[in-house]
């Protein structure tokens, strides 16, 4: 009774997905695990050796070259989070852009990348106590894990939550840029051949259009600590 468990939480972009994975994690003393950011920091990689950009994606050189990416996550002294690692920098806010996430879904998009990227989550779930936020980790990555989630919520409460954090962080976008950057992300993340976005079998979906995430949380601390008193 209460081993650690792996808990799993899908769903499409900007819906909270990250806020509640972390305070999640932090509640259980669980590992918490971005796979956005590890899909994010290789499309950093391309963009850096102009392998992709607006017009054109070389995705050959890019897979010729997966070897060379490294990606860790280590935890900040200063906030204690774990934070993302590309070859030894740290490229935590670098990724946040919204010229990465425009690249992001291609990028994605690729089974070599991903099989990469799937191997070393895979890894770094074997000791349990560990919170996973993604696309495919219930579907894929961890099809079973003793908790599956899956969130959702309109593409415009999405797109506004992100636009506000943009511009927050004093980046010059447009609200109906990030809209269609929400909107082409989703098209493009749930039609791929491999892995496609869809809810895991057994994960309970959550809606939050209508709910703050604080409303949320307590919702899911129950459910979660229910699942871990199972094991
Ligand atoms: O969660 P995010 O917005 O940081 O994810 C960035 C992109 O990475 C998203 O458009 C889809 C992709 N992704 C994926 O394909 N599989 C995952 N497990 C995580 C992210």
């Amino acid at each position: 009774m209460g081993n650690k468990i792996i808990i799993a939480i899908d769903g499409h972009s900007s819906t909270g997905k990250s806020t509640v994975a972390r305070r999640l994690a932090k509640e259980l003393g669980y590992v918490y695990v971005d796979t956005g950011a590890m899909y994010r920091s290789v499309t950093l990689y391309a963009m850096e050796n102009n392998f992709i950009n607006k017009e054109e994606f070389d995705i050959q050189s890019l897979e010729s070259e997966l070897s060379k990416i490294n990606i860790r996550f280590e935890i900040n002294a200063e906030t204690g989070r774990n934070e993302v690692a590309l070859n030894g920098i740290n490229v935590e806010k670098k990724i946040r852009t919204l010229e990465v996430s425009s690249h992001v879904s291609k990028v994605a998009a690729i089974s070599k990348v991903r099989t990469k990227l799937v191997e070393q989550q895979q890894e770094m779930g074997k000791e349990k106590g560990i919170v996973m936020d993604g696309r495919d980790i219930g579907t894929v990555v961890f099809p079973n894990a003793a908790l599956k989630l899956f969130m959702t919520a309109t593409a415009k409460d999405r797109a506004e939550r992100r636009y506000k954090e943009l511009i927050e962080k004093g980046e010059d976008v447009s609200y109906e840029d990030v809209l269609k950057n929400v909107v082409n992300r989703d098209h493009i993340d749930s039609t791929r051949k491999d892995s496609p976005l869809r809810k895991a079998e057994g994960a309970v979906v959550i809606d939050n259009s209508n709910l703050t995430l604080e409303g949320q949380f307590e919702q899911i601390l129950k459910i979660a600590k229910d699942a871990i008193a199972k094991q």
